[in-house]
């Protein structure tokens, strides 16, 4: 989790060829991010609250648990996580975990500016360097358009497996991870 910052520049030329967009750098995440990231995810979860009306005692445990410095530690010990950041200020986050797409987040503040597709491309980028040819993630309902936008197709439904989400559905998607998306 702590590549030096010489590997972090070489990861962002290689990552982004161009930069196209050279205010969004896209990077391994450090011990330093811990703190930004944990913020980040709090407002995300915020306000996917909000989406996807889930009441307060699943906010609860997606702030208490899924947000926590601790469980992001412990998860970036068996998955790679990449942040973006626009100003040095942390504006999303991808993980990876094997072919799965364990978590992808963007600051609502900056949704729709490309930053969740960028962030996308490269965990299919990670996946496809694993040697997976197909990259698979679980999708809330409001994700599902950006996803399918991203090329990935719904393959099965669930339920959230954690009891403060009961009534609530899990989408499982799959699709190639060599193919780009058009963004
Ligand atoms: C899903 C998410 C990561 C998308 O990030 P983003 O940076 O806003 O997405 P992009 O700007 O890269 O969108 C790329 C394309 O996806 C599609 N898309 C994205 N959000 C969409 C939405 N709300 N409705 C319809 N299409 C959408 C569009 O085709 C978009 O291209 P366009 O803006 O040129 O039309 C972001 O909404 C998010 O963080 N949501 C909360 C967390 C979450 O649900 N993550 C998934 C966990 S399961």
């Amino acid at each position: 989790m702590s590549p030096t910052a010489g590997d972090d520049e070489r990861f962002v030329e290689s990552r982004l060829g161009a930069r196209q967009d050279p205010g969004l750098i896209l990077r391994p995440m450090v011990a330093s991010d811990l703190k930004p990231v944990r913020c980040l995810l709090a407002g995300c979860y915020r306000w996917l609250e909000e989406q996807e009306r889930w009441g307060d005692e699943a906010l609860k445990e997606m702030l208490q648990c899924r947000a926590s410095i601790e469980t992001i530690q412990a998860a970036a010990h068996s998955q790679r996580w990449m942040i973006a950041t626009i100003a040095e200020q942390t504006v999303g986050v991808v993980a990876v975990d094997r072919h799965e797409i364990a978590r992808l987040y963007v600051d609502p503040a900056q949704h729709r500016r490309g930053i969740g597709a960028r962030l996308f491309k490269t965990a299919l980028e990670l996946i496809s360097e694993a040697g997976y040819g197909e990259a698979i993630l679980g999708s809330n309902e409001s994700a599902l358009p950006f996803y399918r936008a991203m090329g990935m197709t719904i393959t099965a439904q669930k339920p959230y497996g954690l009891s403060a989400f009961a009534g609530h559905t899990v989408y499982l998607m799959a699709g190639p991870a060599s193919g780009q998306p058009d963004h």
